[in-house]
């Protein structure tokens, strides 16, 4: 059974929210404190480690209710079902959306291959898996694009504190002069590379796995491509021919989009640098992420919450974009990581009827870490003409327990979503130093960058983004838009311009 295919703008919800929005955009968010009773209690979600404020936002308590009878109009509760058990919710593609069941691990297959990712792991941290010259490994390197790099990426970066010491690296660009800096430091005897593409056929990935490929051989001998290189893939012949042995290649289900997948083998690295007790956490706290999203009402239901807040600004107030700030540093790569989870989800403007839609779909997503935000764009969002709805990420804790230092971030983090809120009138003193405030954010409370939290954290904004393409009568988990640029820079490699246009052929000319 497929998704529900309900225009949400014909919807009573829809129409209402209209003319509440008529009727309260101009409010300040500090008017709906004083004139609503509850609202901290309202709009404030505490589950497990996470502590959810929304209450900073230029949403009515009546505009709120109106946004959760979109959902129940738009059968969120029935497509949050079939998203979990398995029905072909990706449409235009004929397959299921079933990355939440590489964290369920209640299936068969999942669990054969979290089996290999923890062998894998353990085996290169307990040293009992060598080089071939009978050296440990000390470094890992990640040869993927997009989905096959951006999660693990991140991920190795934001629990770097867990790290069991082996080094990871990411070469996904096609750059060949990255490549060619990155292979210059390191050592073919005590390096594994994994070479990471669910359909084996991406040129960036394909490129650079033969440049590495050839360097090793330079460097050692073809007959030692066997141990230490790793294949991740839907496509088994392939990797084969490269000279991966089978037992060296892992599956990707066909279940599984590109942007979705670090959970399962894309995941490898994740395991190898964090140590795979941790990896079990991550799954865990991402499962436990999707129980929640899974039974909670919407009103306290935080993936829910945060989409149709999303949806609010986006639709009704047409903000264009959202901000990412988390305030670890730890977190730099979140932001890049979310924009393609997102964008590459919810950037259509084809309904699931197959109409050109009337409405706005994905935003576009951004950020970077506090404190180091507040020192380079935060200006525009306090007093700039945009307004950027934001979520504020802190951590309770410090990791290494400075908690002198730690309380100087929070302290910011906090003084960031006030300072928005309030802004500060100068009483016509100085025009220039006048702050309107009035500005939106979500505060997300952390107790610990963890792995299980950081499990959660990243379910939670998948969850988001089914539930706004759901609500929105779009097919997420499809990716259409970047296959033309993908064909024609084929055409051009190949010396075909006709197809070009002038502009293009004269650049063709300069390259
Ligand atoms: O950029 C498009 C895309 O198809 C992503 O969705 C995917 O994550 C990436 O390319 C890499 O694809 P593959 O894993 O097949 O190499």
């Amino acid at each position: 059974m497929a998704l529900s295919k309900i225009n949400p703008t014909k919807l009573s919800s829809w129409k209402k929210l209209i003319q509440q929005f008529d009727k309260e955009n101009n409010y300040h968010i500090n008017d709906f404190f004083t004139g609503e009773n509850n609202r901290l209690e309202k709009f404030s979600i505490n589950w497990n480690n996470f502590y959810v404020d929304f209450s900073k936002n230029r949403l009515s308590n009546n505009s709120f209710k109106l946004l959760k009878s979109l959902c129940d109009e738009t059968n969120l509760k029935n497509n949050i079902e079939k998203y979990f058990n398995g029905s072909v919710i990706n449409e235009t593609e004929s397959r299921a959306v079933l990355h939440t069941a590489l964290r369920s691990l209640e299936n068969d297959e999942v669990n054969i291959t979290l089996n290999k990712i923890i062998k894998i792991s353990d085996e290169i941290n307990s040293a009992k898996r060598l080089g071939y010259s009978g050296k440990k490994i000390t470094d890992v390197v990640n040869i993927g694009i997009g989905g096959s790099h951006l999660g693990p990426d991140m991920v190795t970066k934001a629990l770097s504190y867990y790290n069991k010491g082996i080094v990871p690296h990411f070469i996904s660009n096609i750059d060949p002069d990255f490549t060619s800096k990155l292979i210059e430091k390191l050592n073919p005897e005590t390096t594994i590379f994994i070479i990471v593409s669910k359909t084996f056929t991406t040129i960036e990935t394909l490129e650079n796995a033969n440049k590495i490929r050839a360097w090793f051989i330079d460097n050692t001998s073809e007959d030692y491509i066997k141990d230490h290189f790793i294949c991740i893939s839907n496509n088994t012949e392939a990797p084969k021919k490269f000279g991966v042995s089978s037992e060296n290649i892992l599956s990707i289900p066909e279940w599984v989009g590109g942007r979705f997948s670090l959970w399962g083998s894309v995941g490898l690295i994740i395991s190898i640098v964090i140590g795979s007790d941790n990896f079990k956490d991550f799954l865990r706290g991402a499962n436990e992420m999707d129980i929640h999203f899974k039974s909670s009402p919407f009103e306290k239901n935080i993936p829910v919450v945060l989409a149709l807040i999303s949806i609010w600004y986006n639709n009704f107030f047409k903000y264009e974009t959202e901000a990412i700030l988390p305030y670890s540093q730890f977190l730099s790569k979140l932001p890049d990581y979310l924009q393609q989870a997102s964008m590459e989800s919810n950037g259509k403007s084809i309904d699931r009827n197959g109409r050109k839609v009337n409405y706005e779909t994905g935003s576009i997503l951004w950020g970077s870490t506090g404190t180091n935000a507040q020192h380079a764009f935060f200006q525009l969002m306090h007093q700039g003409t945009k307004i950027i709805p934001c979520d504020l990420i802190a951590f309770k804790e410090s990791l290494y327990g400075d908690s002198a230092q730690h309380e100087i971030l929070n302290s910011n983090f906090l003084a960031q979503s006030n300072a928005l809120m309030m802004g500060k009138s100068n009483s016509g003193k100085n025009i220039h130093k006048n702050i309107d405030g009035n500005k939106p954010s979500n505060s997300i409370v952390i107790n610990k960058l963890d792995p299980f939290n950081l499990g959660s954290l990243i379910a939670m904004y998948e969850n988001k983004i089914f539930t706004i393409g759901s609500i929105l009568n779009i097919y997420s988990y499809d990716q259409w838009g970047v296959e033309l640029g993908k064909s024609i820079a084929k055409q051009i490699l190949l010396g075909h311009d006709e197809g070009l246009d002038e502009s293009s052929k004269k650049i063709r000319k300069q390259l």
